[in-house]
């Protein structure tokens, strides 16, 4: 049995009505429930954290740590591209990751050709939507076994 932590950044809570032709039409609430209910039918725990704030990802990664987690799927939206400060907090606690993305930033604009984390995840999964995340819970279980 294992803890998983599914965190999510800035304006994923908008998830269902923002820019629905680059992020779909799923809400962050229905990928929440769709997640804890695969980790649990596979006998793992998730856990799920939402923030806009830097110093918030900060705090619950830091707890995450404290609280045995094992492995942390992470979708930093746009801080992907911007954020040291949740890169230092990653490498601190030292707990794997795997950075998710729906959609495929390599892709997109140049501004998003950069990622902060990519090299430090145990490996990356963008482009396919909500299903990003059910492809990280797959391979979060493989990396653990
Ligand atoms: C995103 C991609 C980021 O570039 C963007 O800032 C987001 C969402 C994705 O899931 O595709 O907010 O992380």
């Amino acid at each position: 049995m294992a803890h998983f932590l599914l965190i999510n950044g800035p304006n994923l809570a908008l998830l269902g009505q923002r820019e629905p032709d680059i992020y779909g039409t799923t809400t962050l609430e229905e990928i929440e429930i769709r997640l804890k209910g695969l980790a649990k039918k596979r006998g793992h725990e998730l856990a799920c954290f939402q923030s806009d704030a830097e110093h918030k990802l900060v705090k619950r990664i830091h707890d995450a740590h404290e609280e045995n987690v094992d492995f942390l799927l992470f979708n930093p939206a746009a801080f992907t591209h911007s954020s040291i400060v949740l890169r230092d907090a990653l490498l601190a606690v030292r707990l794997p990751f795997i950075e998710i993305h729906l959609s495929n930033v390599a892709t997109r604009e140049d501004f998003r050709q950069h990622s902060f984390f990519s090299d430090v995840a145990v490996g990356t999964i963008a482009g396919f939507g909500v299903t990003s995340y059910e492809l990280a819970l797959t391979a979060a279980e493989h990396y653990l076994a």
